[in-house]
């Protein structure tokens, strides 16, 4: 293992060296199923001819120019994802690079929005606990968990977390005067895939509209169909009954499907905010990634392609469920996460030791989220028969954990 970079992983012991469709190969040929999508990135898996087709294309005409010109394939690329974007309420877009990065653009969006109609003072936004939003310091304040908190302070003020679910408590922080935004993932990611209720959601989205308080979602983990549909906020109703809309929406990891990017979207009332000077980055829209997230875009936001997401998400569901030492199975579509009896780390482990030339067996990659909670992000382009492989394994994985326990 590579001793230069700072010890910020927990890396495990193997090296890739080439991946097609589904499946990753490491530098001695052995071949692994990946279950992970590099945490919801390579939605269209690995290799993706029309992707990489893009990618070069592009890279072939021109990588880059500065955001103080325009380029064919970002113009081209920011239009699709806001017409992509449209039922959720999104009526223009700014490009940057990672997720944290687009948390931090919604973030100053609400605090301007809130400063110009309401003066200084009302810039709080409220998160849930067990959310996370990303690893700077702003960002951090935002995610609610301790423990990425420990021995990073002071961070960002004006961040308070509430239980998802307790619309009594939502009641009481969303203070008209002092708060300007709510920030939810509708469905939790890194916690273990918690999604929120549509009570919980009709009451937030009631309660934001009432008090002018923004409504945003970060959708870098639950978005771009891996719920099923485009954007996860769409499986709600506000509480009007009525398809939900955002004031806020942000998307990056699989946008441009594993080249970096991030994206923050505004509906009506914060599409006009950000003037000239008020927000950039020199690589946001870049237009490799942006030729990357075009072919992302066309190829998911079909009805027919994310009919096929929810499909095999209820397929790989059901399986799991049937599983010994199973405890609880949550998720939606190909975000799925499952309890077991034991720890997960070891299950994890096990499923890259299990890749072997001689016995001509392949290795499955999983992630985890806390202890005892196993996570799935599949890519979209997964098989019927790599998801009955991939059961087979986790069974044959937790059943040798088990025993050894
Ligand atoms: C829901 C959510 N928001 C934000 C982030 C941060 O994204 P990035 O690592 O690209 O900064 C993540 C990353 O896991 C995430 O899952």
């Amino acid at each position: 293992m590579s001793n230069f970079f700072m010890n910020t992983y927990h890396r495990l012991p193997v090296t890739f060296a080439k991946g097609e469709g589904s499946w990753l190969y490491d530098i001695d040929g052995k071949k692994y199923l990946d279950f992970t999508s590099g945490i919801a990135v390579n939605l269209l898996g690995h290799n993706y001819p029309p992707l990489v087709r893009a990618v070069s294309e592009q890279a072939a005409k021109y990588l880059h120019v500065c955001n103080y010109y325009q380029s064919d394939a970002s113009d081209a690329f920011a239009e699709k994802l806001v017409e992509a974007c449209a039922p959720a309420g999104m009526k223009n877009v700014f490009l940057a690079n990672s997720g944290a990065e687009a948390n931090e653009g919604a973030c100053k969006l609400a605090r301007k929005y809130s400063l110009l109609k309401y003066g200084p003072g009302r810039h709080t936004i409220v998160t849930l606990q067990g959310s996370f939003h990303g690893r700077t310091i702003t960002t951090l304040a935002a995610t609610g968990q301790e423990k990425f908190h420990r021995d990073f302070g002071p961070f960002t003020e004006g961040f308070i977390h509430i239980q998802g679910g307790d619309i009594s408590a939502l009641e009481s922080v969303l203070d008209s005067k002092s708060v300007a935004g709510l920030l939810i993932e509708a469905v939790q990611g890194e916690s273990g895939i918690i999604p929120q209720s549509q009570e919980f959601i009709a009451a937030a989205s009631k309660l934001c509209a009432e008090r002018d308080i923004l409504l945003m979602f970060d959708e870098i983990q639950c978005g771009l169909g891996r719920t099923g549909t485009f954007l996860a906020l769409e499986q709600y109703q506000d509480f009007l009954g009525n398809p939900l809309k955002a004031d806020i929406v942000t998307l990056a990891k699989g946008l441009a499907g594993g080249i970096p990017i991030g994206a923050v979207l505004a509906g009506e009332k914060t599409c006009g905010v950000f003037g000239i000077g008020d927000h950039g980055s020199t690589f946001g829209g870049n237009p490799v990634a942006a030729a990357a997230g075009l072919v992302v875009l066309k190829t998911v936001n079909t009805n027919e392609f994310l009919q096929e997401i929810k499909r095999k998400g209820d397929l790989l569901t059901a399986a799991i469920k049937q599983l010994p030492n199973v405890r609880e199975v949550r998720g939606r579509g190909l975000m799925i996460g499952f309890d077991i009896e034991n720890n997960a780390w070891p299950v994890l482990e096990a499923g890259i030791a299990r890749a072997d030339l001689g016995r001509e067996q392949c290795g499955l990659l999983m992630l985890s989220a806390g202890n005892n909670t196993l996570r799935l992000l599949p890519p979209y382009v997964l098989t019927d028969s790599e998801i009955e492989q991939g059961v087979a394994i986790i069974s044959e994985l937790l059943n040798k954990t088990v025993n050894n326990s």
